[in-house]
């Protein structure tokens, strides 16, 4: 059985993987994962030495004094010590997620089915909307506003921390400080309907110069042509910054070019895929609130999809 659970941990990629971790909060957990594990191993193993010699072995009567020693020290001084002990230990890393004073970055976070929108408090106080990917600067701390639409969501990126249930009508409160660039994998991690599984993102954390440049880029209004785009009634749900205001139902498609993943995670960010979504979003993800654009002339899917495709 440990064999069995080591090879399934080991099949776990490192971007989505708990244990290997990019921040202290999320290092600290692992720690506690692995001191927990090897206490569990250790006292199952003594367990099971203890049954198979009761099985195999000797079947000579002990004393009762040997009897009243074993119990005393099996079943009463072991356990305490060895549960007060671990106890102590995971005690000991709770200060550790106990964050004062202000952050460097709030990031707020609403999960939606099966979606995520991502709104950053930009550098003159501007909102700055986009949606399933979150980027942090390494070394700062983020404090995340977590907070749901329609029902109950749970974010949670491995490597960094979490996980926090984003719940309807409230705003959970999650700080983390990443302190190694990479690209990790977000996902919700708390049941939510028929795509639950579908509703993954991308966590990107960047040296501060980069993530500066990245939110500036992101906070200017978007260009291009939206004739072909606003005809067919995108934007009744989609907004793009500074070319269609009025849609707030769907998921910010202001650069939407510049993200790497289409659908929460689900595709890779190609004009293929793009086609592919619009035709038919219920074919790759069941119980998805966008209505299909199948049945549109290809004149105007192919400008609908340059338009989306040039929105860098
Ligand atoms: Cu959202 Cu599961």
């Amino acid at each position: 059985m440990p064999a069995l659970g080591l090879m399934t941990l080991a099949a776990c990629k490192a971007e989505q993987s708990a244990l290997h971790p990019a921040s202290q909060d999320a290092r600290d957990v692992a720690t506690l994962f692995w001191v927990m594990t090897a206490g569990g191993a250790v006292i199952w193993l003594i367990m099971m030495g203890i049954v198979v010699y009761a099985v195999l072995g000797r079947r000579r009567p002990v004393s009762e004094r040997f009897a009243d020693r074993f119990i005393l020290t099996g079943g009463v001084i072991f356990p305490t010590v060895v549960l007060a002990a671990l106890l102590v230990f995971g005690l000991r890393l709770l200060p550790g997620a106990w964050h004062p004073g202000a952050p460097d970055l709030r990031i707020h976070v609403t999960g939606e089915q099966f979606w995520w929108r991502v709104v950053y408090e930009g550098p003159d106080g501007a909102r700055v909307e986009t949606a399933n990917q979150v980027r942090l600067p390494k070394g700062q701390e983020v404090e995340f506003h977590l907070s749901a639409q329609d029902v109950i969501h749970s974010f949670w990126i491995p490597p960094l921390g979490g996980k926090l249930d984003m719940i309807p009508g409230r705003t959970n409160i999650l700080r983390l400080t990443a302190d190694r660039t990479g690209t990790f994998r977000g996902i919700c991690a708390e049941f939510c309907g028929m795509s639950h599984a579908l509703m993954a993102f991308e966590a990107v954390v960047e040296e501060p110069d980069a993530f500066a440049a990245w939110l500036a880029a992101e906070a200017a209004p978007a260009r291009g042509d939206a004739t072909a785009f606003t005809r067919a009634g995108c934007g009744a749900c989609h907004g793009v910054r500074g070319l269609v205001e009025e849609g707030a139902v769907g998921p910010d498609l202001t650069h939407l070019a510049r993200r790497t993943t289409l659908a929460a995670g689900t595709l890779p960010m190609t004009r293929a895929a793009l086609a592919a979504w619009l035709a038919n979003p219920a074919a790759i993800k069941p119980d998805a609130r966008m209505p299909a654009y199948g049945d549109l002339p290809e004149a105007e899917r192919e400008a609908i999809l340059d338009f989306l495709m040039g929105l860098k």
